[in-house]
């Protein structure tokens, strides 16, 4: 479906042809004077220059020729030769009753794509904390959205499992209990089915481990070449290495879960070692790898390139793969699978340099196409109040379970200040609109800045925040209630019609907006767009909602009318926060 800015743009471009001048001048926006009209056209400005005539004249040409136009109420030239533009409330209305019927409310897709998204990157073993968090929340998102706009969409959670954290916890494990059959080098037996620890057992084996090998050198060493050992094969601890990871992904399952997060893959690093050997020979074989300091490197560096960018090692000097190797693994097993036509990272955007010297040699060894997309979409740090990246208050690293834990009890503690509802609603509320809290206030920033987690601000019903949206649904669905129950009339999917209300008519061309959101927040991989649109349509349904008597309305067919825009409204806002990854409850 034509965007609503298109279908006037479409008008004016004739405006311009027909008084033959040439038609790019007819470009529509938004006025940004919502106190004069809805939209303006300042072509007449540049036509001026072009044509050597007063601005006003054009203007006046063009607008004389849109007088009979029904899509327009009103179509002025004003000094020096602007033009305003306000839309006829029932051309509005038809547009919004054609999106109601239209597939996506009316979003589409002339290039449906085939993409891998990798996000989440949790580190297995390690506990997830809130540095992963933003992977988590900005990736489910932008997922969410292409897939929305109907490509067809691989998440990959990509994890990090095949690092030396998988040494220091088999180190640490023998130290704790050297009797387990894993360190006794004569079995030859079964290796047990249980693992020989719990999650929380786990959680505190690692940062122990991880503490001892900065103070002890030959628990270091041992834990390094527990790590060679390992990833060479060594069975007993290929066992170990399966308990670790069979209880971490359980334990990150239900982790993402409640953030409302899932995978299409599982896979990690480990999944990318076999296509390690082949890679390595193919960057030889292509001329592209070459040793420099005992290692091996390939350069990525190009004539245009305003800084300048160091090779990408694939191999250390001590034959050990890197980083960048497993990503570069990963890709070749990625395009054998899905070859996809476009890819996502979603990482810190310190990993910036990494992945352009991953995306460079991709392209440059034909590991992908040349016009295969590779974006990266990186984020900035979450910060406390002070400042500085989110600690907790002995600080040490938060977990993401006692950070959600927090924001939940603020939320709680507000259902309870003023409200009646039983112990049990106001807690499972108080998870849905936490999360919501906890997701808006990351998502409503552009992704690549920088934000200060701020639990009181983020749980306030007030303002740009998470619950604000989530009361503003509450507001509408209470209204449709009550609706269906006093008429007795369970459709409220009813047609939109105009009437002579202005909140009303503000109310219709912000709904009218989505496609052209969605359609470019898609485009940028940009939540934060859909963020701006649902507080302004919040904001605008508010104000509807305040200067309207709604179900008090005596005109019949005026009431149903409204009720027909809210529903739309209603059905909308819940769109946009399925695609920010929450939802939210009937009560609040
Ligand atoms: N595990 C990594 C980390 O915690 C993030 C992984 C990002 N994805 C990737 N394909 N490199 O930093």
């Amino acid at each position: 479906m034509k965007k609503l800015l298109e279908l006037i743009t479409e008008e004016f471009e004739k405006a311009f042809e027909k008084n033959e001048y040439d038609k790019k001048l007819g470009k529509v926006v938004v006025s940004n004077r919502p106190d004069l009209c809805q939209y303006q056209c300042n072509g007449a400005m540049a036509g001026a220059k072009l044509y050597h005539k007063a601005p006003i004249m054009i203007a006046n040409q063009v607008v004389e020729s849109l007088q009979d136009n029904e899509m327009f109420e009103s179509v002025e030239a004003v000094m020096p030769g602007f033009i305003n533009i306000k839309l006829n409330s029932e051309f509005v209305a038809k547009y919004l009753n054609d999106m109601k019927e239209a597939d996506k409310y009316g979003c589409e897709n002339k290039e449906p794509e085939t993409i891998v998204i990798d996000y989440g990157g949790a580190n297995v073993a390690k506990p997830l904390h809130v540095g992963h968090l933003r992977s988590a929340v900005i990736g489910e998102s932008v997922k969410r959205i292409e897939r929305f706009m109907g490509n067809k969409v691989i998440s990959d959670v990509h994890l990090g499992d095949w690092g030396l954290q998988m040494g220091l916890i088999i180190t640490e494990l023998e130290c704790r209990k050297p009797d387990l059959v894993y360190f006794d080098e004569s079995y030859t037996g079964e290796y047990p089915e249980e693992a020989p620890f719990t999650i929380s057992e786990l959680e505190e084996i690692y940062p122990c481990a991880s503490a001892k090998s900065k103070v002890d050198e030959e628990f270091k060493e041992k834990a390094h070449q527990a790590t060679l050992k390992l990833q060479s094969g060594y069975a007993p601890y290929t066992a170990i290495w399966k308990h670790i990871m069979k209880v971490s992904v359980e334990d990150l399952k239900k982790n993402y879960g409640n953030l409302n997060v899932d995978f299409d893959l599982w896979k990690g690093e480990s999944d990318a070692q076999p296509y390690i050997p082949g890679l390595i020979q193919d960057l030889i074989d292509k001329k592209l790898a070459y040793e420099s300091q005992g290692a091996l490197v390939v350069d990525i560096s190009k004539e245009d390139d305003t800084k300048e960018l160091p090779p990408c090692i694939v191999r250390k000097s001590d034959g050990a793969a890197l980083y960048a190797t497993s990503d570069l693994a990963t890709i070749i097993q990625r395009e054998q699978d899905y070859k996809p036509n476009h890819y996502i990272y979603v990482a810190d955007k310190r990993q910036e340099l990494h992945f352009t010297q991953v995306f460079r040699v991709s392209k440059k060894a034909n590991i992908v196409d040349e016009n295969t997309k590779m974006e990266f979409l990186g984020f900035g740090t979450m910060n406390g109040k002070d400042g500085k990246p989110f600690k907790t208050r002995d600080g040490g690293v938060m977990r993401l379970e006692s950070l959600i834990a927090q924001i939940n009890k603020a939320v709680y503690d507000k259902i309870m200040e003023n409200r009646t509802v039983s112990e049990e609603e106001a807690n499972n509320t108080a998870k849905i609109v936490g999360l919501a809290a906890l997701k808006y206030g990351d998502l409503s920033n552009q992704a690549s800045k920088d934000y200060i987690f701020d639990i009181d601000r983020f749980a306030s019903f007030e303002g740009n925040t998470g619950p604000y949206i989530l009361y503003t649904i509450v507001r509408i669905k209470s209204i449709l209630e009550k609706y269906k129950a006093e008429s007795g009339n369970a459709d409220v999917n009813l047609p939109v019609i105009s009437t002579d209300n202005g909140s009303q008519m503000q109310l219709m061309l912000e709904v009218a907006k989505f496609n052209e959101i969605i359609e470019n927040a898609a485009e940028e991989l940009a939540p934060h767009k859909i963020c701006s649109y649902v507080y302004d349509l919040s904001n605008v349904f508010n104000r509807f909602y305040h200067e309207t008597k709604i179900l008090a309305e005596e005109d019949q067919t005026k009431k149903a009318g409204y009720i027909a825009l809210i529903n739309l409204t209603i059905n909308v806002l819940e769109q946009c926060i399925d695609l920010l990854g929450f939802s939210a409850p009937d009560r609040m």
